[in-house]
């Protein structure tokens, strides 16, 4: 299953405006010269052109001429865009003093050009961490129609080809929610089965609510939690085949998933893993990649209204390149979804 392959053609039949707000960082640079050179993407660069145009020439990279650069310190739109953050963030006691300044960030700028409808996702992490490129999207860009809670998923291409769904897994939430209550986790359960199928072309994904208990193997407070999430993410997506509580081994291994959660749509198959909390999560994904050899594709942030993406900092270009195409492939989704 070429999943990335399937996401970068389906991103250059339907070139998206892709914010890269990291624009002097040499790896975003890079995979934003390659995006342009393959037309995979329309890309708005923030910084200092002289700066940006600089290091183009320094490094060979003969494509930035295609891209649209933004300069935080000197943009025509400034005053604009610092009015309308202004409001948006009234009750909250902005002041246009400070609204002035956060428009000369570059994170906050790229939001507000989405927000404005001049680009359609932004890509950003390389430089900096999670929390600062989530805040301004939860702030300004905010979230999906029905969704609250923003959560991250991860891609996980195992050579474990008997599990998950040849191998490929999707897990969440990794990235974001610390400790979600039962609600919370029921959305992140439902947004990381949207992202099986949208991102990784999943059809009728298997949704397994993790814990350390099976169909009531182990009574605890955090095993009710996980229930109660269950219930929940039934009744907000009643087409989609989720099943919990149940241990990862029953979720994974069909011997195993008959025998402690016989008769379960799930168990023994299930392709996408909703992590009780973040602390799950995001070791368990850090463990399969590092342990087992897996490819981790992500974070691939869902819930946002337009799509939003963080790196990591210790990316590579190929994984700017891939985030380019996912977060495009997400832009033409959400899209999609408001016809
Ligand atoms: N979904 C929707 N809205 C949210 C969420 C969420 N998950 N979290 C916070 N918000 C809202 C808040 O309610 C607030 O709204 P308001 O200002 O309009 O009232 C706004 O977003 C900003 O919240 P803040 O309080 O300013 O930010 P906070 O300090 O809560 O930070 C953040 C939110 C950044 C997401 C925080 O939860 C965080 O840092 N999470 C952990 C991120 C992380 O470090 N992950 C691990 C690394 S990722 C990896 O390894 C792949």
């Amino acid at each position: 299953m070429d999943i990335i392959g399937n996401l970068i053609s389906k991103a250059k039949a339907n070139p998206q405006r892709i914010v890269l707000p990291e624009a002097t960082e040499e790896r975003t640079l890079r995979a934003a010269d390659k995006a342009l050179a393959e037309k995979m993407a329309e890309i708005i660069l923030i910084g200092d052109p002289a700066e940006i145009h600089f290091m183009a020439g320094k490094l060979g990279l003969e494509h930035i001429s295609q891209a649209t650069i933004i300069n935080p310190l000197d943009n025509p739109k400034a005053e604009e865009y610092a009015a309308l953050l202004c409001e948006l963030r009234k009750k909250k006691g902005m002041t246009m003093e400070q609204a002035r300044e956060l428009v000369k960030d570059p994170l906050y700028l790229g939001c507000m050009i989405i927000k404005t409808g001049g680009a359609d996702g932004q890509l950003a992490g390389a430089r900096n961490t999670t929390g600062n490129v989530l805040r301004p999207a939860l702030q300004i860009i905010k979230t999906a129609p029905g969704i609250t809670c923003v959560s991250g998923a991860m891609l996980l291409l195992t050579h474990e080809r008997q599990y998950g769904r040849d191998g490929v897994v999707v897990m969440g939430d990794i990235a974001v929610m610390p400790e979600p209550d039962a609600a919370q986790l029921a959305q992140i359960a439902v947004c990381t089965a949207r992202t099986a199928e949208a991102i990784a072309g999943f059809d009728n994904p298997r949704v397994a609510m993790l814990s350390f208990s099976t169909k009531g193997s182990a009574s605890h407070e955090r095993v009710d939690k996980v229930k109660e999430a269950t219930r929940l993410a039934h009744e907000m997506a009643p087409e989609l085949n989720i099943d919990g509580e149940l241990q990862a081994d029953a979720a994974l291994v069909p011997s195993v998933g008959e025998k402690k959660a016989p008769g379960s749509p799930v168990a023994g198959h299930a392709d996408v893993l909703i992590a009780p909390n973040l602390e799950v999560g995001n070791i368990g994904y850090k463990l399969v990649e590092r342990l087992g050899g897996a490819q981790a594709i992500g974070p691939i942030l869902q819930g946002i209204a337009r799509p939003v993406n963080d790196l990591s900092r210790g990316c590579c270009v190929d994984d700017v390149y891939k985030m380019i195409a996912i977060t495009s492939n997400q832009a033409i989704k959400a899209k999609e979804l408001e016809k």
